[in-house]
């Protein structure tokens, strides 16, 4: 039993959606978010930026006595998370794109998948991916444009949903009956991707599988927090607070948000 805050990163304020499935399954545990907002998008950087940048905000999340790291971040998971295993003792739980179920599922053998170009090109998504392309029709496209729109807070705007036509539209034409969504910033832009997608699309995101799999892991190591107790859910942000005041609207009145240089 360990009543430490669970730990968390991502390039910014996407992994909130990952953040969200994980304080509803498992309320009672206290929560350290750490949004690296200046640094974001990690989708267009090198590998060797995309580890040193995992790295560095593990090691803030280790000082700050996290007890476990969930790397909410699909470019990151991908590029870095074998590295960070290799190099602190503690568990981690990565976020990556579900090709699995969505392969498993699709009836039309012809799956889309969106994500960031760190992700997409990234050795782990190949070696899942090469699981399923004998049997299926996968369709990438890289959403480019869309994490600083939403780091701007900016989900219900046409920019995006201009964007969202041109990323989709390829894909619908391939005849896919599965979305997955790649990237922990997407799952915001859902209402706008409905809007697009004929009803017969399923769009699957990993938040919930994150947050199961969370749960898992601290039940198997004996790191669930002790009988209740009040949560401590403490944000980090390194450039304004107000995206991600906008994306916890629903819970601001329990999470503390502070900017922080790191
Ligand atoms: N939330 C990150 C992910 O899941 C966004 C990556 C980026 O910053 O480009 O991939």
């Amino acid at each position: 039993m360990n009543n430490n805050p669970i730990g968390l990163f991502d390039s910014g304020v996407g992994g909130t959606s990952i953040w969200k499935e994980i304080h509803h399954l498992l309320p009672n545990e206290s929560t350290i978010y750490l949004a690296d907002s200046i640094n974001a998008p990690y989708g267009y950087k090198s590998v060797d930026e995309i580890i040193s940048l995992s790295i560095k905000n593990t090691e803030l999340l280790l000082k700050m006595g996290s007890k476990i790291i969930v790397v909410a971040c699909n470019t990151a998971t991908t590029n870095a998370i074998e590295i960070l295993r290799e190099k602190f003792d503690i568990p981690f739980i990565g976020i990556e794109p579900a090709i699995k179920p969505a392969a498993l599922k699709s009836s039309s053998k012809s799956i889309g998948i969106l994500a960031t170009q760190g992700t997409l090109n990234s050795i782990l998504f190949s070696e899942s991916l090469d699981e399923y392309k004998d049997h299926i029709r996968v369709t990438e496209v890289i959403g480019e444009g869309l994490v600083p729109l939403i780091e701007m807070g900016k989900i219900d705007d046409s920019e995006i949903t201009i964007l969202l036509n041109k990323y989709l539209q390829p894909m619908l034409k391939k005849d896919i009956d599965y979305l997955v969504l790649g990237c922990s910033h997407y799952p915001y832009l859902i209402p706008q991707i409905q809007k697009i997608l004929p009803n017969q699309v399923t769009i699957i995101d990993s938040g919930i599988a994150v947050a199961n799999q969370t749960k898992n892991v601290l039940i198997h190591n004996n790191l669930l927090s002790k009988t209740y107790q009040e949560p401590k859910l403490n944000f980090y942000t390194n450039t304004d607070t107000s995206t991600l005041e906008f994306l916890l609207n629903e819970n601001l009145n329990k999470v503390s948000i502070t900017i922080k240089s790191f």
